[in-house]
């Protein structure tokens, strides 16, 4: 536990990493404003004056470890995470620092467990990848959803987004795994991430009202696969997403999503629903609210509060439902932020 109320953001100066500034600012903390490029985080800087600008290159370690000196944690928000992750990660366990990222990649997630679990444990660090849109809010609904279920032998994962106008970062990490892929898609099934090399299904899925039954793309495979089987006991993770979001990820316009509101926020919104079955039992649990990039940032800025105040269940690489109270979790970002439904 520290007094200290300063944190690194390595990408800033990127879509997510300014919802993740201003809400860190908006909560008393102050940012450290870190990135690659000096031009641009000027002019993050001139928008929170007095901050401190500390380029860095994940090239250069001696440049990451002057980012994070002196911070209580690190937030990693530039990705894609392929090349990010590690150089970061490596520079929090040299600071002893909390790290935590918004990597949406599956495999960069799944590495970062592989890699950095014994380490991190070994050194006391909490590593908290995925605290985001996709891993971190599916995993602790997942987790909310399950109480005290031991085991469930299936969890559904629905995403109803009304749209999904993707970043230029959304749109970099998506054609990298694409490449690592090589035109495959991956579930989890059978307790383990399995390749497809058919086409997706489409089915239906019934959402809560108002938004009801929708046509989804199922397989939508995110990064709550790996979180969840990493604390959650099942053999089958099954992802859907609507239709009408996945056909914008390839709208020609590169324009980044606008804001609609006075604090940056689209008119975007999304419903995520969490079904986990065992037997004939069921157990729900769904979040809605505006914008998956500036929902981001209460998400993983309240995960930071909690790491730093001590207040993460264990250290090592940790999936947000295992390092805190799922449900309270949920319930300190409801209702500004989220609008919930846990049965
Ligand atoms: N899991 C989720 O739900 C979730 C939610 C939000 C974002 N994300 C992920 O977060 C990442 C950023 O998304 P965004 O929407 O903020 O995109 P963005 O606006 O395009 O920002 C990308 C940021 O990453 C930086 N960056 C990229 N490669 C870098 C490198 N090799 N070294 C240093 N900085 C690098 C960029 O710096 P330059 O401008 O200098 O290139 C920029 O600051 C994406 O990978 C996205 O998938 C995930």
């Amino acid at each position: 536990m520290t007094s200290n109320r300063t944190v690194t953001v390595f990408g800033a100066y990127g879509h997510t990493g300014r919802f993740v500034v201003a809400e860190l600012r908006r909560r008393g903390w102050t940012p450290i404003l870190s990135g690659r490029d000096s031009d641009k985080l000027n002019v993050i800087g001139a928008a929170h004056r007095g901050l401190d600008i500390r380029p860095a290159s994940i090239d250069d370690p001696s440049s990451l470890d002057r980012a994070l000196a002196g911070a209580a944690a690190v937030i990693n928000c530039a990705g894609p995470f392929a090349r990010t992750s590690a150089p970061v990660i490596e520079a929090a366990l040299r600071s002893q620092i909390p790290y935590l990222d918004v990597a949406a990649e599956i495999e960069v997630v799944a590495a970062t467990f592989e890699q950095y679990a014994d380490v991190a444990r070994e050194a006391g660090i909490v590593i908290v990848p995925s605290m985001a849109f996709y891993g971190g809010l599916g995993d602790l609904l997942a987790t909310a959803a399950m109480g005290d279920w031991p085991a469930a032998d299936e969890i559904c994962i629905a995403y109803g987004l009304s749209s999904w106008k993707p970043t230029l970062g959304t749109r970099a990490t998506t054609q990298v795994s694409k490449q690592r892929r090589d035109g495959r898609r991956i579930v989890f099934s059978n307790r383990r991430m399995e390749f497809r090399t058919d086409d997706a299904p489409i089915l239906d899925w019934t959402f809560p009202a108002p938004i009801g039954m929708q046509a989804v793309v199922s397989e939508f495979t995110m990064a709550d696969s790996v979180t969840i089987p990493s604390h959650l006991s099942t053999p089958e993770i099954r992802s859907y997403m609507t239709v009408a979001a996945v056909k914008d990820l390839s709208d020609p316009d590169l324009s980044p999503p606008a804001a609609a509101d006075e604090s940056g926020r689209s008119s975007q919104t999304f419903l995520v629903e969490v079904v986990a079955r065992s037997g004939s039992a069921e157990r729900r649990a769904a979040a809605s609210g505006r914008d998956i990039y500036a929902i981001t940032a209460p998400l993983v800025v309240e995960a930071t509060e909690r790491v730093v105040s001590g207040r993460a269940n264990k250290t090592g690489v940790v999936a947000a439902g295992e390092a805190f109270d799922a449900r309270d979790f949920l319930r300190s970002l409801s209702p500004e932020h989220l609008s919930l439904e846990i049965q």
